[in-house]
């Protein structure tokens, strides 16, 4: 993938994806969390302090070793088992019906196929679980948009192909989700062309 890729942007996203603002937010998304649970985008393993004891077991799918590699203090301070058994999201390999559970934080922003990853989220999430989310997307707002489409390309340059434009409530209603808690906010201290995020909880239909 490349020097950039593989080395230097898991690094980034460790610091850029830790400030402060964040925190309350992975606070909020994890809260409900239950049983076996799925995370896409693991990253870096920043939602790790925040899963509430309530989670039983957490599969961690991520496609970058140093992401994984950063995560070590954080695995070694939580009690909750946490194993990363995935690479991509859009091919998972779990038999259906597998989940209670799953999450995903700002990270359906740069899965190439997300249609392709939410099929799959469908697939192993058993009847009636839940899939907690916090992504930043298309903002409500025209003069806002029009600055998201202007930065998108320089966007995906440089956060391995982070999309500021994706409309992320209409594509997770688009590929069968029921959304049953939803927040749209802009974040507060960041940029809103960066910040406009949608935090909630969608089940499958
Ligand atoms: C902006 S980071 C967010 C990381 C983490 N979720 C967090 O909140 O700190 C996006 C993450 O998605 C991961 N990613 C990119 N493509 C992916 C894919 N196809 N499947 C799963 N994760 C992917 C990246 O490696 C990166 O760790």
């Amino acid at each position: 993938m490349g020097l950039y890729t593989d080395q230097v942007l898991p690094r980034i996203i460790d610091v850029a994806c830790n400030l402060k603002e964040a925190r309350p937010q992975r606070r909020r998304v994890c809260q409900g969390l239950a049983g076996d649970v799925v995370e896409i985008g693991f990253g870096s393993g920043l939602n790790v302090p925040f899963y509430p004891a309530a989670v039983t077991q957490v599969t961690a799918v991520e496609p970058a070793d140093v992401g994984w590699k950063l995560a070590g203090k954080r695995l070694r301070d939580t009690s909750i088992p946490v194993c990363r058994a995935g690479l991509d999201a859009e091919t998972l390999p779990f038999p259906d019906d597998t989940f209670d559970a799953a999450l995903s934080t700002w990270t359906m922003c740069t899965i190439p196929d997300l249609a392709a990853a939410l099929r799959e989220l469908r697939r192993v999430l058993k009847p009636g679980a839940t899939l907690h989310f916090v992504e930043h997307g298309l903002a409500p707002d025209d003069d806002v948009r029009r600055w998201q489409h202007r930065l998108n390309p320089l966007q995906q340059r440089l956060f391995g192909g982070c999309q500021l434009t994706r409309p992320i409530v209409d594509l997770l209603t688009q590929a069968g989700f029921t959304i049953t808690e939803l927040d749209v906010y802009y974040e507060p201290g960041t940029p809103k062309p960066l910040g406009a995020n949608s935090l909630g909880v969608a089940r499958p239909s």
